[in-house]
């Protein structure tokens, strides 16, 4: 069985940098024409000149003609209204990520207190320029399970009614909380959703020992947070879309006493949707989330091209190498129903 969609787009990103881009974004390109890509380096991409200096390593690094990235700044509490004006001015930038400080990598110079950025999210309500939000509490008090479902309670909450048309995309959502709430909200709220919390509950961390390549921030949630994920991702709500959070960490990184944080999925990263929303009888549904909402929240065109998907399994390697090291990729060893169709029928 094959299937025809519009060339998809990923709305959420890490692609890292030098070496380490070299070696996983070519996967996101021969799949995707565009991506949003998270400005979570060290030091943090928080200017517009820095955005378009990593922009163009972006698109060396891709390899493949005709693949758009699309840039976001790190808010900081330093990030003044001119640097927003300047963001919103400039066209190869969508958006800026809130990383509340602590949260998770590499987001020790975010935000702690949305309210004292206030000024800077009103101009860029006024500019129509997106807030990107890691939506979890960091108060450490807080159960991990938790953080998310209270963060739209005592943080997303208010600062809408404070900034009521700030355009928001609550990333990687993990719980039926928040689906619930972007569901409700105005249209200028969405979410994106990441292929593990479709396909794992919390307990994949745990079967049959401790699983370091399903640790991902949020944390994966309960199996009645991933069902109801997976109704609102194919529901066909434009509120909802793609984006992988693909974030990988080399394998010595994550098999660790303290071990990073995030999934690598770049290689399977519409293989993988494909997957969910044919297990919910919804393929008719996937070319919306992946190739159609993305665009128009964001008001941009919808690709011109096409992408063949087709229900052959293929058996995902072990280990992918970046330079001497290894990273593990999400599904590891195992088999995905789905690859992307090429002439030659390889994936
Ligand atoms: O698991 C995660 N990894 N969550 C994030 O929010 C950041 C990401 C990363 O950059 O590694
Ligand atoms: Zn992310």
């Amino acid at each position: 069985m094959k299937l025809t969609i519009t060339q998809p787009d990923d709305w959420h990103l890490h692609v890292r940098d030098g070496e380490f881009m070299s070696a996983v974004l070519p996967f996101t390109a021969a799949r995707f024409a565009r991506a949003v890509i998270m400005p979570n380096l060290q030091p943090p991409v928080t200017s517009v000149a820095a955005a378009l200096s990593y922009r163009e390593r972006v698109i060396a690094a891709a390899d493949a003609a005709g693949f758009t990235p699309l840039m976001t700044l790190y808010l900081t509490p330093s990030t003044s209204v001119e640097t927003i004006e300047q963001a919103a001015a400039c066209p190869h930038i969508i958006g800026v990520k809130w990383y509340p400080a602590g949260a998770t990598t590499h987001s020790d110079q975010g935000v702690s207190d949305i309210s004292d950025c206030l000024h800077v999210v009103e101009a860029m309500s006024e500019l129509s320029l997106p807030l990107l939000i890691h939506g979890e509490v960091t108060d450490p008090e807080v159960d991990i399970f938790d953080r998310e479902s209270r963060f739209v309670t005592s943080t997303l909450e208010p600062l809408l009614q404070r900034v009521p048309e700030l355009r928001v995309v609550l990333e990687h959502i993990t719980t039926a909380d928040s689906a619930q709430f972007v569901q409700d909200a105005g249209p200028n709220v969405a979410a994106t959703i990441t292929p593990q919390h479709l396909q794992l509950n919390r307990t994949a961390m745990f079967q049959g020992g401790l699983r370091p390549h399903h640790y991902c921030l949020p944390v994966l949630k309960r199996e009645y947070h991933r069902r109801r994920l997976v109704e609102v991702a194919t529901s066909g709500d434009p509120k909802f879309f793609l984006g992988t959070d693909s974030a990988p960490h080399l394998r010595k990184d994550k098999e660790s006493a303290c071990g990073c944080a995030g999934v690598f999925s770049a290689h399977a990263g519409i293989e993988l949707y494909a997957e969910v929303f044919d297990n919910a009888g919804a393929l008719d549904r996937l070319e919306g989330f992946a190739s159609l909402h993305g665009a128009a929240f964001y008001g941009l065109d919808r690709n011109s091209g096409t992408l063949t998907l087709e229900r052959r399994a293929w058996q995902v390697p072990d280990v992918y190498r970046v330079g001497a090291d290894e990273l593990v990729p999400f599904r590891a060893g195992t088999k995905i129903a789905w690859r992307v169709h090429t002439s030659e029928g390889e994936h």
